[in-house]
């Protein structure tokens, strides 16, 4: 028998455990039950589910997967308040096993002991009226997705959102990286919290393909963090067309990919948990607010970002996704500045771009002293406001500036 596209059937499944417990988890692909399990939900899919070119039906399967989810808790009073331990879906030829868990640890070890028992979801601690939620409390159990996840700004944003218990796909150009980060934050935090990805997102096939993966390991996602982005400054007068393409395909169209299969993951997740809200952010930057001195490239690429975001939040509201963006100032620490070969406080250093300044230490200061709070942009200044865009929950479309006062929107 072959099997389910989980890219297709896993979202509806990981749905319908969103909607019922109203809190985050994963759902795990694994073997299917032995036939003789009592409790799992069996779910008859309508049309074929093997692939999105045989023309799937999500709508139609998601109302089909809603009604027996109704029928499963019907069948026996003592499920109410109850979850299945495990989904079997199937299209007539191919079937699939979906277990569940906290996080995809935990689905994974309910797959390996064919535990079908129905439970309980753990139910989400509401917050005090009127009170903010505490930072962890915000992605606990949430399953992230960060591009360009291997260094930089993605690595301080996919460490900090497995600090705060999230699950979360470090996917990058660079696959060995993106591994490497996966390992460390998993052998820190003692648990399955990190899944390294290759992908370019630049490239269609690699972001679509991103996107499966991560369905056919969670389940599904509730937070995509578009971080991937280059930076090539030169002048309009002299800077070559290559070099501006690279930059727009990157940043911009790369943006436009990663928003679309992202949409289209968190919409099918949608149709069967219509009270679950999702989230994708993109990491802009202080450049996308105003324009930068021979660096246009870069400032347009965010710039058209921003209208970008603009643009899929009016649409993807409809399927509970805000889509915002952060705009970062300098992150002076990072490898992009710091770097000791390849860093811009060398290189401008070397070109004489800082007006007097001899020292690596005095291109720095320059820089610093730009910023009315007088230094730069930290990780944890990014994760406040990528905290802030998944808790708000009337909010989207924004552009929100994270530069110590550098930038003032008016
Ligand atoms: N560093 C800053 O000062 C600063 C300031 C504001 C905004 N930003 C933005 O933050 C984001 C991250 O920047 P950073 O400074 O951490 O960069 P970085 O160069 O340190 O890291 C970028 C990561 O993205 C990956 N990447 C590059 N091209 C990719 C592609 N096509 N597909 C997938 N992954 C790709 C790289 O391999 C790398 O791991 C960017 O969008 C950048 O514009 C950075």
């Amino acid at each position: 028998m072959s099997e389910l596209d989980h890219s297709l059937a896993a979202p509806l499944a990981r749905g319908l455990y969103l909607e019922a417990a109203g809190s985050p988890l994963a759902v795990s692909p694994g073997p299917l039950p032995p036939a003789s399990a009592r409790g799992p939900l069996e779910l008859e899919l309508p049309g074929s589910a093997r692939g999105s070119a045989s023309g799937f039906d999500e709508d139609s399967a998601a109302r089909a997967a809603q009604a027996a989810f109704a029928a499963w808790r019907a069948a026996d009073p003592a499920r109410s308040g109850l979850v299945p331990g495990c989904v079997v879906a199937r299209d007539g030829q191919a079937a699939a096993a979906y277990w569940p868990g906290a996080e995809v640890g935990e689905a994974r070890a309910r797959a390996a002991r064919a535990d079908c028992a129905a439970f309980a979801p753990a139910p989400r601690p509401p917050a005090a009226a009127g009170s903010a939620e505490g930072r962890e409390a915000v992605v606990r159990g949430r399953v992230a997705l960060v591009t360009g996840g291997a260094q930089g700004f993605g690595e301080e944003i996919a460490r900090g959102l497995a600090a705060s218990g999230a699950t979360v796909f470090v996917a990058d150009l660079n696959a060995a990286g993106a591994e490497k980060l996966a390992a460390a934050i998993n052998a820190e935090s003692g648990r399955a919290a990190a899944f390294g990805l290759a992908v370019n997102v630049s490239d269609e096939a690699s972001v679509r393909a991103m996107f499966d993966q991560a369905a056919a390991i969670a389940g599904g996602l509730d937070l995509v963090v578009s971080n991937a982005g280059v930076l090539k400054a030169g002048s309009v007068l002299e800077q070559d067309s290559a070099s501006f393409r690279f930059v727009t395909e990157v940043n911009y169209h790369g943006f436009f990919l990663v928003a679309k299969y992202a949409g289209l993951l968190l919409r099918r997740q949608r149709r069967t948990a219509p009270r679950w809200a999702t989230d994708i952010v993109q990491v802009n930057s202080k450049s996308g607010l105003e324009g930068s001195n021979r660096n246009g490239a870069y400032a347009g690429s965010k710039f058209g970002g921003i209208g970008l975001v603009q643009s899929f939040a009016l649409e993807l509201v409809e399927h509970g996704i805000k889509v915002n963006a952060i705009c970062p100032g300098n992150f002076l620490d990072g490898p992009l500045w710091s770097d000791p070969d390849r860093g811009l406080f060398v290189q401008y250093l070397r070109s004489g771009k800082v007006p007097g300044a001899k020292t690596i230490a005095e291109v720095r200061s320059y820089y610093e002293a730009k910023v009315p709070m007088r230094r730069g942009c930290e990780g944890a200044d990014v994760m406040r406001a990528i905290y802030y865009a998944v808790e708000q929950a009337y909010e989207t479309g924004q552009a929100l500036p994270v530069t110590g006062g550098q930038v003032m929107l008016a």
